[in-house]
């Protein structure tokens, strides 16, 4: 796999460090509420699980899959493939993300999670491509701001492979032409 990788942007002690940092934060935050975070499959899997351990107050773990049209790119046209297994009233419900690159994916989860009441909603991502962003949105815990450069591991894929990588990385160009 290493072999595939043309430079690390984020080494894996960077990312368990920030990873600490925001479960602090959290655990801070949300100190005395009803706390719900909710993974965005695939891609924020690895980041929820870790972030996840890291929280220190009560709080409960669901799972939602989205995919968006266009493959790789994403195109603003959403579907949900696995929904949330447990109501939200009264509930805070914090979306783990992967990264948000155009805010696309992140827009059409409030406007999907926002009518089922939740008593605040709000958004940890682990990357922020803001370069890219075409709808404003608030990243309330932000791990890592990135240039405008595709990247896998910790959970982010290029065609499927390299999740399991533990730092985030930018492939060699010849990876894209070979399997794209
Ligand atoms: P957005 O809707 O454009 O913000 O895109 C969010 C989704 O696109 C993420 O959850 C990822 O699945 C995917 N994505 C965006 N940029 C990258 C990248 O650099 N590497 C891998 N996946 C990415």
């Amino acid at each position: 796999m290493y072999e595939d990788i043309e430079r690390v942007l984020v080494t894996e002690e960077e990312i368990r460090a920030k990873i600490k940092e925001m479960g602090e934060a959290i655990s801070r935050d949300y100190a005395g509420k009803e706390l719900v975070v909710v993974g965005i499959l695939k891609g924020a899997a690895l980041f929820t699980a870790d972030l996840f351990r890291q929280i220190t107050i009560p709080a409960t773990l669901d799972f939602m899959r989205i995919v968006s049209y266009a493959g790789t790119k994403s195109t603003g046209v959403h579907r949900v493939l696995l929904d949330l297994e447990y109501e939200l009233d009264n509930k805070h419900v914090l979306v783990v993300e992967d990264i948000v690159d155009t805010g696309l994916t992140i827009r059409f989860l409030m406007d999907y999670l926002k009518p089922r009441n939740p008593a605040s909603l709000r958004v940890a991502s682990l990357l922020d491509k803001p370069s890219r962003r075409k709808v404003d949105v608030e990243i309330h815990y932000k791990g890592f701001e990135i240039p405008d450069e595709f990247v896998v591991g910790m959970g982010l894929d290029y065609n499927e492979k390299y999740r399991n990588l533990r730092e985030i990385c930018v492939l060699k160009p010849e990876v894209y032409t070979r399997q794209g």
